[in-house]
């Protein structure tokens, strides 16, 4: 059982306590810190919260305060886990870990020259169709991973600080690119190096400094390739999809609209909240069952839970936000240059030199296999290469 310390009480910080206190969990929200008297009132009120401060290091140092979870705007996050190294306490920081690679490099090897317990709260990487969708891929069920997409479009978030260049360090790339950029390195293999980055940034409908719409592709050793789709100008409400293809399948899955949860509404009753980033309240609407759960908060916690009871390392650590921070570096990079920019990776835990796989498979002693396929009229066809001239030929069986 964990005493949990939560320090924002705003959008994510709420999400984050229904889904600790939500069901019949071991773990209690003890101590909430946020700015505002109203806020932390209002959250402590809402949540059952007994220890409430408005200055944060007097939140984390709380004796009843034994896991910090940060839940601040993005130009917070290391003053919070610098506060946690400081006073030896257990650290879950939000997304994105940095506004830069640099920054999620301190906090990284702060915790860790410290000694202190740390998780990366990349909740999109604990939903339950991307649970499943990635034991498939372990699993071999689609071969080799040769692209992964992810794509995370809504109207625009709902604080003024994401839409301030300086306090969260970018648009919607840093936003919510994190989220695709870690998804595609979780189907493509976290020890496989994301080496370079092309990306489109534009700022097309915000009055804002940052970029409100980007378009990226991230280039990994075993020449897989990533891609990313984020924007704060889409309507229609929340747009969560990711696909992957590989050489034996794929996987197309959608979390958020059309899941199979359909409901019409003509928004003359009493109507309220239906679903994150819902953009009306009346008309066909595509509400979800348990938006913690769907979302990953539910799945993610227990991860980070167990892991810190077991001593063992989380699913998502600070070393993988400080991976995506390095990606998103380049992808701003990219942007602005139009060209492919190198990730500069300045610590890289997983394997090195790793080579693309031969694409030559043997039909017979002078041929490369390409493939079959059973015609409309019946027939069966190999097309095959010839290994000395180079021709292809069909051949039917
Ligand atoms: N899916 C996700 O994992 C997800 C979703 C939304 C937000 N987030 C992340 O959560 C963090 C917070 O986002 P949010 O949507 O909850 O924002 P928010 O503005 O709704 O809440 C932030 C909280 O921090 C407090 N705060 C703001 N400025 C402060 C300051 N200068 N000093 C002290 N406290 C301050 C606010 O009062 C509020 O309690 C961000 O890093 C964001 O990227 C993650």
């Amino acid at each position: 059982m964990a005493n949990v310390c939560i320090l924002g009480g705003g959008f994510i910080g709420r999400f984050y306590a229904e889904s600790l206190i939500g069901r019949r969990s071991k773990d209690s929200v003890t101590v909430v810190y946020s700015r505002s008297e109203d806020t932390v009132n209002r959250f402590a009120k809402d949540y059952k919260v007994g220890n409430v401060y408005t200055d944060m290091e007097s939140a984390v140092l709380d004796p009843a305060a034994e896991i910090v979870i940060i839940a601040l705007p993005n130009y917070l996050h290391e003053e919070a886990v610098m506060l946690c190294v400081k006073h030896k306490k257990a650290v879950l920081c939000t997304k994105p870990l940095g506004r830069t690679a640099q920054e999620a490099l301190r906090m990284m090897e702060a915790c860790e020259k410290a000694g202190i317990f740390s998780g990366y709260l990349e909740d999109l990487c604990y939903t339950p169709k991307f649970l499943k969708s990635l034991k498939s891929v372990k699993d071999g069920a689609i071969g080799r991973v040769l692209w992964a997409k992810s794509r995370e479009t809504h109207p625009g978030p709902h604080a003024d600080w994401f839409w301030d260049l300086e306090a969260a360090g970018g648009g919607a790339i840093v936003d919510m690119g994190c989220h695709c950029i870690e998804i595609s390195r979780n189907f493509i293999g976290k020890d496989i190096k994301p080496i370079e980055v092309m990306c489109w940034a534009d700022t097309q409908v915000k009055p804002i400094e940052a970029e409100d719409h980007a378009i990226g592709l991230v280039k990994y050793e075993n020449g897989a390739i990533g891609q990313f789709e984020v924007s704060w100008t889409f309507r229609g409400g929340m747009d969560l999809r990711d696909e992957v293809m590989g050489s034996e399948g794929t996987i197309w899955v959608n979390s958020w609209l059309r899941t199979g949860f359909e409901m019409f509404t003509s928004g003359e009753g009493n109507g309220g909240y239906l679903v994150e980033k819902s953009e009306s309240d009346n008309g066909w609407q595509f509400p979800v069952g348990d938006e913690a759960h769907e979302l990953g908060y539910t799945n993610m916690f227990i991860d980070m839970f167990t892991a810190y009871e077991e001593g063992s390392a989380p699913q998502e650590s600070f070393y993988d936000g400080y991976v995506v921070n390095a990606v998103i570096d380049a992808a701003y990079k990219s942007a602005k240059t139009k060209q492919w920019e190198p990730i500069d990776l300045k610590v890289w835990r997983g394997k090195e030199g790793v080579t693309k796989p031969s694409v030559f498979q043997e039909y017979d002693a002078d041929h490369w296999f390409i493939k079959n396929e059973t015609l409309p009229n019946g027939d069966k066809v190999t097309i095959v290469k010839d290994k000395v001239t180079g021709k292809t030929k069909k051949i039917t069986n």
